[in-house]
């Protein structure tokens, strides 16, 4: 069951009028293709480490304990602070928890429906009993500002939840359902970066291709969550997709005959944050009320791998 819902957003807004200014772009062309108005950007030495520790202190304050309380952390990130060790072990000395484990994942824009599903199922086993799951990226840090075509897309950003072990099975995780093909490692990656090509590098992405796959897979995800449960589209509550642009997010609602009432925006006002834009949306819905208690959300991602998949939540 989820107990507590945390969001922390870089105090800087950069808008699409000041990025016009830089790079030959401009606000109509911005907010007409993809819904984004501004992103946050991390200051000068601000680390995804900063961003997922202030989250998470937020979203155990929420839930009524603490760094002790916590038995397991999994971080999905794609721009961890240093090649290892794990970023999640930095944010789990930070709040003072000594025992269990903590561990970072890496499924891109789907990272935290990944983390979701390894921390559920570590519950399930016995091995944990409350886990901290953590979406926090710089993707600032990872962009070629001389390309227009990606650099106006992203933010910077981290969400994340607490995840209790719970008697009945009533409310919490129904299902996940994760999914990826490789053979598409192409067409969304860094050309480069920390690892065995040992060359620093950026994002690149084939747009169109990425779109035509977000626009399918997300909503298939959602109906094989739905399948699996014996629930129908008419019984959700909330659609929590992945940011990345709204006319993917508009697309996967009405593929699911949700009215856009039910599903939750972000993207205007965050761009796409990568692997935190679920759980900054989770926060952002459970802080104003929106999503409550008892209540049936959808939660679905898409990627670079390309990776893909969804979370049920009985709230
Ligand atoms: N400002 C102004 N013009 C631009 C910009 C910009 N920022 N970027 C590209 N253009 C120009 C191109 O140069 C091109 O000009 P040309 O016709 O003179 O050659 C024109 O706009 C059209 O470019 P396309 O790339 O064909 O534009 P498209 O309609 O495909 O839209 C977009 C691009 C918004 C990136 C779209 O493909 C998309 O949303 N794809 C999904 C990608 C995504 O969201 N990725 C995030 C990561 S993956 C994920 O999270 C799911």
């Amino acid at each position: 069951m989820v107990t507590g819902c945390g969001a922390y957003l870089p105090e800087r807004i950069v808008t699409n009028d000041e990025l016009a200014r830089r790079i030959d772009t401009s606000d109509e062309w911005i907010s007409k293709r993809t819904g984004i108005r501004q992103r946050h950007i991390a200051a000068d030495g601000e680390l995804t480490s900063d961003l997922a520790l202030a989250a998470s202190r937020r979203a155990l304050e929420k839930a009524g304990c603490d760094g002790g309380d916590i038995d397991i952390i999994v971080l999905a990130t794609a721009t961890p602070d240093n090649t290892f060790p794990a970023t999640a072990t930095k944010v789990q000395a930070a709040l003072g928890m000594t025992g269990g484990a903590a561990f970072d994942i890496q499924a891109v824009c789907t990272g935290f429906i990944y983390a979701l599903a390894m921390a559920d199922n570590m519950i399930r086993l016995g091995q944990a009993n409350r886990a901290l799951v953590i979406g926090a990226e710089v993707f600032s840090r990872i962009l070629d500002w001389e390309d227009r075509g990606t650099c106006v897309l992203f933010g910077d950003g981290a969400g994340a939840v607490v995840l209790e072990a719970t008697e009945g099975g009533e409310r919490g995780i129904l299902s996940t359902h994760l999914f990826s093909d490789g053979r598409n490692y192409n067409s969304l990656f860094v050309d480069g970066g920390p690892g065995s090509t040992g060359t620093a590098g950026y994002l690149r992405m084939a747009g169109k291709e990425v779109y035509r796959h977000a626009v399918v897979r997300m909503a298939e995800s959602v109906d094989r969550a739905l399948e699996a449960n014996g629930l129908s589209h008419h019984d959700l509550d909330w659609l929590v997709p992945h940011q990345a642009n709204l006319r993917i997010i508009e697309s996967t609602g009405r593929k699911l005959e949700l009215p856009m009432e039910k599903v939750i925006v972000t993207v205007d006002r965050q761009a796409n944050t990568s692997a935190a834009t679920i759980p900054l949306a989770l926060a952002e819905a459970c802080d104003d009320g929106r999503i409550a208690k008892g209540q049936l959300v959808a939660m679905t991602a898409m990627g670079g791998g390309f990776t893909w998949g969804s979370a049920l939540v009985r709230w």
